[in-house]
């Protein structure tokens, strides 16, 4: 499963990069007006430090404001993912940048019909929001579920983006599930390498090694 990382803050991207943990960033209107910085200007910094892809959203709602802005945050660098809203004109300027090999990722998806649409129009990434969900006392991973079962029947090539990713656990089952990515809280992806065990294992560990009085160099 390849790990994105959903912020626009960079001391958390770089450090996480450079743990080799990263295989791209998603960002939304969101976390770009909480960084407080200017959109263009965060997106391109962030590709200059991931390789991956880096998904920015457009902010216009009808299909010719969606193409005139994914053309413009297409140009900031190769790896600039168009980010679109999963509606009929989200779908539409999907289609259009498919068409010209500009990579995709539709986003607010909450059921297995809209992922199917989005498969469709040939998205390359389709992010089902599994937190949002949850929050209303549905269930995010069985639209994980339903989609990969979904896509399996028909060779669909779009990749399952799980967002909206709220704890460790959120990781773990989207993973039993199928889901090809996770774009997960810089506070997540970090909670994933903790177990208590391994923190008392380790705290013996170092009393019995102090206890030998030896020093490996
Ligand atoms: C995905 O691309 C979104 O940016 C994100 O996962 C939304 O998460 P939220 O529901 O915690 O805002």
């Amino acid at each position: 499963m390849k790990f994105f990382v959903d912020t626009a803050v960079i001391a958390d991207i770089r450090e996480l990069n450079d743990y080799g943990l990263l295989d791209g960033v998603t960002t939304n209107p969101s976390l770009i007006a909480k960084s407080g910085r200017d959109f263009k200007e965060v997106i391109a910094e962030i590709c200059g430090l991931v390789d991956g892809p880096v998904s920015a959203e457009v902010a216009a709602m009808g299909f010719d404001g969606m193409v005139a802005e994914g053309e413009h945050l297409a140009k900031i660098a190769s790896n600039v993912v168009i980010k679109l809203p999963l509606t009929l004109d989200g779908l539409k300027a999907c289609r259009h940048f498919a068409r010209n090999s500009i990579r995709t990722n539709v986003t607010l998806c909450f059921s297995p019909n809209q992922a199917l649409l989005a498969a469709k129009a040939g998205a390359t990434y389709i992010s089902p929001f599994l937190g949002r969900l949850d929050d209303l006392a549905l269930d995010g991973m069985e639209l994980i579920r339903d989609i990969r079962v979904i896509y399996d029947n028909y060779g669909f090539e779009t990749e399952i983006l799980a967002a909206s990713i709220r704890s460790a656990n959120h990781v773990k089952e989207a993973a039993l599930a199928g889901a090809d990515v996770a774009t997960i809280p810089p506070a997540v992806i970090r909670s994933l390498a903790n177990h208590m065990l391994t923190d008392k294992g380790l705290e013996q560990f170092a009393r019995d090694w102090a206890a030998t009085g030896q020093s490996i160099l």
